[in-house]
């Protein structure tokens, strides 16, 4: 087990959280006159005056249900950029502590970590976009806080090997933070069932994918109590706004249009890779457990910009270490597809 705790910063130890009206009062009836809201209610009408609850109790009881975890082991962050920024601030000292990270992957571990001004330790992936699992653990240092595994990974679309995990899980006494925003996409479990076994593990997940709900900012992180209170405690109070929570509450009484649309995602993927394979100018398909696929051209920049002259806009990956002359494309509607593989059809006509 490691000694969570002893991972925080100093100044996070002794951090007092701001105290929300509604948690110096949390009745529900009464003439509420406690947080300078608008009495009046919202213009030019509704009712959107009052804070939204800053512990979003009603939707970590529903996903507790949903996900079979306890509420306390639930954080609920405005996407989860916010969950990545709140992870770096509650472990690492700027300018002292390290993370790694394993490129290509999700580009804003980088980002985060350039904000916060936390050095930035980077282990490629393989070469068959795997963990290199003894590069990972040669790399970590004492300053070494956090390490983020992207799984399946963006760009490259696969899962990461279980038992590389396993073994950083194992060897490493820091944060081991394992991000499955495109787990729905795979036929694998989520990490979350190992929760109970590793203290320092956390577990992201998002209702930006397989939802379709990116405009409303909802990312999550599983974890220890330990860990999830303290991101509870320097988030700001009211985070995650009131329409999202509502709106969240709502899509999971539809868990099974969720699992519809992740089917045709999945059928679309494999149609699509079976197309974009009959082309020449395709030398590879990497194999996807996501909603995107990574596919190497024999001219990648050329076949963007033929893609972006006829409106189809896809992202350009070629400048990432391991991925050169790559670009990855997000699988589409069946309409959408079929487009694509028709403008493709044409292209050095
Ligand atoms: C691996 C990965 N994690 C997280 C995110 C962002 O999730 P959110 O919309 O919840 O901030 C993305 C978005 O592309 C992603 O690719």
């Amino acid at each position: 087990m490691v000694n969570i705790v002893s991972l925080f910063r100093e100044n996070i130890k002794r951090l007092k959280p701001y105290s929300t009206a509604r948690d110096e009062y949390s009745g529900k009836i009464g003439i509420f006159l406690d947080a300078n809201e608008n009495s009046f209610g919202s213009i030019p009408t509704g009712e959107l005056n009052r804070y939204p609850d800053p512990h979003q109790k009603k939707l970590k009881e529903k996903l507790s249900k949903i996900k079979k975890i306890k509420s306390e082991n639930i954080f609920i962050g405005n996407g989860s950029d916010e969950v990545i920024d709140l992870l770096l601030r509650t472990f690492c000292e700027p300018g002292k502590d390290s993370i790694i990270t394993m490129p290509p992957t999700y580009g804003m571990y980088k980002v985060a970590a350039d904000i916060n001004n936390i050095n930035m330790i980077e282990v490629p992936l393989t070469n068959e976009f795997q963990i290199a699992t003894e590069n990972v653990l040669n790399a970590i240092t004492d300053s070494t806080k956090v390490i983020f595994i992207c799984s399946p990974n963006n760009p490259s679309g696969n899962l990461m090997n279980k038992n590389s995990i396993r073994s950083i899980l194992n060897s490493f006494s820091g944060i081991v933070v394992i991000d499955e925003a495109y787990i729905d996409f795979s036929d694998y479990e989520s990490w979350i069932s190992e929760l109970e076994n590793f203290n320092n593990l956390v577990v992201m997940q998002t209702f930006s994918k397989a939802w379709g709900l990116a405009n409303i900012r909802v990312g999550l992180a599983f974890g220890n109590q330990v860990i999830i209170s303290v991101l509870n405690k320097i988030k700001y109070p009211y985070n995650v706004n009131g329409v999202s929570q509502q709106i969240i509450i709502k899509s999971l009484d539809y868990v099974f249009k969720k699992n519809e649309i992740v089917e045709k995602i999945i059928s679309e993927r494999g149609k699509l890779t079976k197309a974009l394979l009959s082309f020449v100018f395709v030398k590879r398909v990497f194999p996807s457990d996501a909603n995107f696929i990574l596919v190497k051209v024999n001219n990648a920049n050329k076949i963007y910009d033929y893609l972006l002259e006829n409106k189809i806009i896809i992202r350009n990956r070629s400048n990432m270490i391991r991925c050169r002359e790559c670009l990855r494309i997000t699988v589409g509607t069946e309409e959408e597809n079929k487009k694509l593989i028709e403008i493709l059809s044409k292209y050095g006509d």
